[in-house]
């Protein structure tokens, strides 16, 4: 595939000159006294998202050259490709279409399958959702990574819109403390599993839907209920059909695992909120797949962030990014987060194979506000690094404690302006603080809090978190991640990363488990048999 990578363009030359003399001793403040106009000049307004873009360290000419930087790695002609079905994961030789589940009936690629599988999810996701007849009030979700993510991160999000009398679970974990506790509170009779995975050879997943089936027969079910109390989401049906699983929901090998909430995976959601809503998810996620589509990339919302993100990783070198949101549904949002950003573009070689020789994914990492102000904001407005905070804000909560939310609000913007502002050490000594030592120096306390500000941050405002708003700010974040990993020429769309792990530890499990083979060493760095040894140890 064609591609030019960000760092062999012209206007990567004209950044580094104008990083030098404009962005490495940017300051925040400065600019936002020498320009009334900056508010206005770098708010963007997308489907169901207002962003406040104008605490960041970038000006109109910087804006200007990024947004020519995209032109030249050619980021239209990429992103009309992915649209088009063209295969741009080019190590698996597949096409990537989770826009196409998105699409209205009759409008993206292989609509009549897409909707096909969607119109029998979401029917099967109303007759659970009628408990008189389907007797379900718990609904366990069996999947890891991108088939457990989207769906454990979007079911709270939506809690405000959830079926009252059922209660979803999710586990993904091969630790047996995830599916033990889930397990405990469960009745047979009253539960669906569902066994979410793309392979359907994972293993977690797998291990897990074993024991669940173990538990489901050991307390009363019996092989014939199996077939109406388990469900697959996997594109591999024969063997959800070997594991005994008769009712499946398939989706492509063109959906990524983390893109693929909009699929079959979306069940647990579908059953949460219902099929009208699942509808609306997917709107909202079309609406902004419209706006990344036809919106010039100078006011295209996920372009810009995604020029944001490399311009920071790659000209100031910061290496991560806090996403703070503020509203508790979205608790989950930063660690689905980091799979979407860190497993797309965590890569160290570009399209072609070369070795990058600039910055790829940073950390991504969060917490919802106000915890994370209680936890390690500390470091954010103190420490010695410099990490970009992206707020999420939600103007109309869907709880009626209007003094909560204002408290949310308040905070919410007071962090970000915090960041931006500081305090100076002048501003610091002319304070009393009443918790300070009577006994310490007045200069050397004053420095201790002192705040250096210039700290960017970003703000996204909802008006609602209603699932339209929701599938928008989702998919906003999956094209955003889109636009830097065309930018860095790397391919977004595999994970190779996860393959040695799992090699390894399929061949340490005889060593963990076989009684002839129980703590053997063989073969082993020295590190590793030492522990395996110690885990081992009186095991025989
Ligand atoms: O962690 C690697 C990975 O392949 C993810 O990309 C994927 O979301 C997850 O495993 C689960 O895979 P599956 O849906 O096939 O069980």
């Amino acid at each position: 595939m064609d591609f030019k990578r960000c760092d062999q363009t012209v206007a990567w030359t004209a950044l580094q000159g104008h990083f030098e003399a404009h962005g490495r001793d940017f300051d925040l403040r400065e600019q936002f006294a020498r320009d009334p106009q900056r508010f206005a000049q770098f708010t963007l307004a997308a489907p169901e998202v207002f962003a406040d873009l104008s605490k960041n360290r970038w000006d109109v000419a910087t804006r200007r050259l990024l947004t020519e930087l995209a032109r030249e790695c050619g980021l239209e002609a990429r992103r009309d490709a992915m649209f088009a079905g063209e295969p741009i994961n080019t190590t698996e030789g597949r096409a990537v279409l989770h826009t196409a589940l998105r699409a209205p009936r009759g409008q993206g690629l292989f609509s009549d399958e897409v909707h096909g599988v969607l119109d029998r999810m979401l029917a099967f996701a109303d007759s659970v959702r009628d408990i008189a007849a389907s007797g379900i009030r718990h609904v366990v979700n069996i999947g890891i990574g991108g088939s457990d993510l989207g769906p454990q991160m979007v079911v709270p999000a939506l809690d405000a819109y959830a079926h009252p009398g059922i209660t979803l679970h999710f586990v993904s974990n091969v630790d047996g403390h995830d599916i033990t506790p889930v397990l405990r509170r469960l009745q047979p009779s009253e539960t669906l599993f569902i066994i979410a995975s793309k392979t359907f050879t994972t293993q977690e997943t797998m291990a897990n839907a074993a024991v669940a089936r173990d538990w489901f027969l050991a307390h009363g079910g019996d092989e014939a209920a199996i077939a109406s109390h388990f469900v697959g989401a996997t594109t591999n049906l024969a063997a959800a059909a070997a594991f005994g699983i008769h009712t499946t929901f398939g989706f492509w090998d063109w959906v990524g695992g983390r893109y693929s909430l909009w699929s079959a995976i979306g069940l647990p959601i579908a059953i949460a909120i219902g099929s009208d809503h699942f509808r609306a998810l997917l709107a909202g996620a079309h609406a902004m797949d419209q706006h990344f589509a036809t919106t010039p990339l100078h006011d295209n919302l996920p372009v810009q962030l995604g020029l944001l993100d490399v311009w920071y990783r790659n000209f100031h070198r910061f290496t991560s990014r806090s996403v703070a949101p503020y509203h508790q549904g979205l608790k989950r949002l930063p660690a689905y987060l980091q799979q979407l950003e860190m497993e797309s573009n965590g890569k160290q070689v570009d399209l072609a194979g070369e070795r990058l020789p600039i910055g790829s994914s940073p950390v991504v990492w969060g917490e919802p506000g106000t915890n994370g102000q209680h936890a390690y904001f500390q470091m954010l407005h103190q420490g010695t690094d410099v990490i970009p905070v992206e707020f999420i804000a939600v103007k109309h909560p869907t709880h009626p404690h209007t003094g909560l939310q204002a408290k949310a609000l308040a905070n919410c913007l007071a962090q970000s302006q915090a960041l931006m502002l500081g305090k100076t050490t002048e501003a610091a000594l002319a304070e009393r603080a009443p918790t300070a030592s009577a006994t310490l120096g007045k200069l050397t306390l004053a420095r201790h809090r002192t705040f250096p500000g210039n700290r960017p941050s970003t703000t996204l405002l909802l008006e609602r978190l209603t699932p339209s708003a929701l599938g928008a700010l989702i998919a906003l974040y999956e094209h955003r991640v889109f636009t830097s990993g065309v930018l860095w020429g790397i391919n977004s769309f595999d994970q190779w990363g996860v393959e040695l792990g799992k090699a390894l530890a399929s061949e340490l499990l005889p060593r963990l488990s076989d009684p002839a083979r129980l703590g053997d060493g063989s073969g082993l760095d020295a590190s590793t048999a030492g522990l395996l040894a110690w885990l081992t140890a009186g095991a025989a």
